[in-house]
């Protein structure tokens, strides 16, 4: 989907698919009600579905979870803490999957199935924010890659899988952070992995996720190669076998 967002003062303005925003906006409203300090989203203003424009509070003094490293060098557990939080934060997405259907209503197509959650869609280093003063967790852009089926709603691992592809694969920023920090890449999976058992009280194995992430590159990489910013390097699977 090719979105255009600017900043206004407080407000960021979205420009995007009508329908697509409307079902956005209400999931940010379901994330406020069930956040509880856990983490925070924007506040919607207004959605004008026919010129597809959605009016937000902005996240002031927040940056994407990976730039975040540079304000911990030295703290390779601050990091791992973070990650831990950032798992807490998606497994409270998927428990609340319920509200969330409830605010969709009629814009959730599919049901909610047994096992089957309603999906953030986009868990990943460009749409969790941390505020650098405090640490808070922000969460943004709850919407799937416009090539994913169904929309809204499938297993919880199809969030991990996301997350999992971003700080497992050859993205330049993580191997660049991880190494200054000497963090293991896979610590900071497993940090994530340990927040969402902690919050969820389940998780699948380490294969399954691993192997999810790894679908889901290879997904990105086929069917999401027209998009603005696709990872570019072909050889973006070889890094499960260097963990
Ligand atoms: N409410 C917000 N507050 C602060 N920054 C935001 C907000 N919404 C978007 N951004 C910034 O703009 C970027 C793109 O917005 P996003 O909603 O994720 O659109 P896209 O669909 O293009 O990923 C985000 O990665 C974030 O840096
Ligand atoms: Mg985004």
């Amino acid at each position: 989907m090719i979105v255009r967002v600017r900043v206004e003062g407080d407000v960021v303005v979205k420009h995007g698919p009508g329908a697509e925003l409307v079902r956005e906006a209400r999931k940010l409203r379901a994330y406020e009600e069930f956040a509880g300090g856990l983490f925070v989203v924007p506040r919607p203003l207004a959605v004008d579905e026919e010129a597809g424009v959605m009016r937000m509070s902005r996240l002031e003094g927040f940056v994407p979870v990976v730039a975040a490293f540079d304000a911990s060098k030295d703290a390779p557990r601050a990091v791992a803490s973070l990650f831990s939080r950032t798992g807490g934060v998606l497994a409270r997405i998927h428990g609340h999957s319920e509200v969330t259907r409830r605010w969709l209503a009629d814009a959730l197509t599919t049901p909610v199935t047994a096992g089957h959650v309603v999906l953030h869609g986009d868990f990943g280093f460009s749409n969790v924010l941390v505020r650098l003063s405090d640490s808070t967790i922000g969460v943004i852009d709850p919407t799937p890659a416009p090539y994913v089926e169904p929309r809204d709603v499938g297993p919880p691992i199809r969030d991990l899988a996301h997350m999992t592809s971003c700080l497992l694969g050859r993205r330049g920023s993580i191997i660049r952070y991880a190494t200054a920090l000497r963090l293991p890449r896979r610590r900071l999976l497993e940090a994530f992995l340990d927040g969402y058992a902690a919050e969820s009280g389940s998780v699948p194995s380490w294969d399954a996720v691993v192997e999810a992430g790894q679908e889901h590159l290879r997904t990105y990489l086929v069917r999401g190669a027209d998009l603005p910013r696709p990872i570019a390097s072909a050889t973006a699977f070889v890094w499960a076998k260097t963990l």
